[in-house]
């Protein structure tokens, strides 16, 4: 060890190696697709590389900022992973000198704080304890710094808490070492975090720009058959063992991906498309290639959300007897289009399936201009006598056992 000494700090080996680390990492960002799935990543690696106890990053919402991400060791004494990684959803706060993070928005230079409850009277910032008391926890040392991307815009502040020491027992000041690793990092990690957050934008406004076409399928459809989907998957996952990570990011692919399940009706004329009552044999025809267009959409792209967005929009129609549509197409890029035999069973994807049962809930609970709403019995009975018939049976299932979060659902989006 003795002889390590007479290298100058960035030339030993640990630091080379950190270095490494963090050159790896950013470049492993660009792979991430989803913006939660993203700050999750993000968060998880720079408190590895200060060995920090938790973190939060907050994300630049006009002209506050919203807290997007909390992650912690196990520390905390309430150790509830559900409660404390989206507990603060929807709290913002203004982007100004009064709170740490808003300061560091603010002035876009990163802090380092020994202590968070001996901050002198000299700063115009001062460290909120609310936190603190409602997550039974004792914040000490901090260090905030901005994420600017490439482009030199600030996107969110990234804010890592308690450093511990090298035994992991005793927490400890951040080092100015500390600082410049993780603000090495910062920009990759801001560039990617402006990349997946375009990417949600455009896909909210493709759903925006299929909504003007159908009038059937209005903002708070999509939203509740959405919404539905990710209650019953979570439900399905829990029951099926799928391990927590895993379920969470599949729930961040699947909400945007069900939202989009009819964004191929863009391409069916008027005519069939707000004709009012029924449809003649050959206008359904026309009608159900909205399925194929739609998962055309997504065919040129390979990320995780384009593959579930392509699932879903092609085969939220089947059914579990095999009687659905498009069933099984070759080449969906060919023209006329041609249905093959239905898909049947466990063939129809997962998340087809559970699409399918939100879609057709909410149409028949929903006033249509063919249609009067169905009674909530009505509905209930109709997608338990079709179990196993339309609808998947594990499906079905996990449908009822969270049928009373879905009534919830139904109210937060009316029409
Ligand atoms: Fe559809
Ligand atoms: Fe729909």
């Amino acid at each position: 060890m003795s002889e390590q000494r007479q290298y100058v700090p960035h030339e030993t080996p640990g630091n080379a190696d950190r270095l490494q680390t963090v050159l790896e990492v950013s470049a492993a960002l660009d792979q991430v697709e989803d913006l939660d799935s993203l700050l999750d990543r993000v968060l998880t690696e720079a408190r590895a590389f200060a060995n920090a106890d938790s973190g939060t990053i907050y994300l630049v919402a006009g002209d506050r900022l919203r807290f997007a991400y909390n992650s912690h060791s196990t520390q905390r004494k309430s150790a509830d992973p559900d409660r404390n990684r989206f507990n603060y959803l929807n709290n913002t706060i203004p982007i100004n000198d009064e709170s740490i993070a808003g300061y560091v928005a603010h002035s876009g230079k990163p802090l380092v704080i020994d202590d968070a409850y001996r901050i002198g009277d000299d700063v115009p910032y001062s460290f909120n304890q609310q936190f603190d008391r409602e997550a039974d926890y004792r914040t000490q040392s901090m260090l905030t710094l901005p994420l600017k991307s490439a482009r030199g815009r600030t996107v969110g502040v990234l804010q890592l808490i308690n450093a511990l020491d090298s035994t992991g027992g005793e927490v400890v000041p951040f080092s100015q070492e500390d600082m410049l690793y993780v603000l090495l990092f910062s920009k990759d990690a801001a560039s990617a975090i402006e990349r997946a957050s375009m990417t949600r934008q455009i896909i909210l406004r493709m759903i925006r720009m299929s909504e003007l076409r159908d009038p059937k399928e209005t903002g708070a459809h999509v939203s509740r058959v959405a919404a539905y989907s990710v209650e019953i998957y979570e439900r399905w996952a829990r029951t099926h063992g799928v391990l927590n990570d895993e379920m969470r990011h599949n729930i961040d692919l699947l909400r945007l991906a069900a939202m989009m399940h009819d964004v191929g009706k863009i391409a069916i004329p008027d005519e069939i498309l707000k004709k009012p009552g029924r449809l003649t044999d050959d206008e359904r025809l026309v009608m159900q290639t909205h399925a194929v267009v739609g998962a055309r959409l997504f065919s040129d792209g390979d990320s995780d959300l384009d593959n579930l967005s392509r699932e879903i929009t092609l085969h939220h129609h089947e059914r579990w007897d095999g009687n659905g549509y498009p069933g099984r197409i070759d080449d969906i890029y060919r023209d006329p289009i041609r249905m093959g035999p239905g898909l049947k069973g466990r063939e129809i994807p997962l998340f087809a399936r559970i699409v399918g049962l939100a879609d057709v809930y909410d149409a028949l609970v929903s006033r249509r201009t063919y249609k009067e709403p169905w009674g909530e019995d009505q509905v209930l009975d109709t997608i338990r006598s079709e179990e196993g018939k339309h609808f998947s049976p594990d499906v079905v299932k996990a449908f009822f056992d969270v049928h009373p979060v879905l009534l919830a659902i139904r109210r937060k989006y009316t029409e």
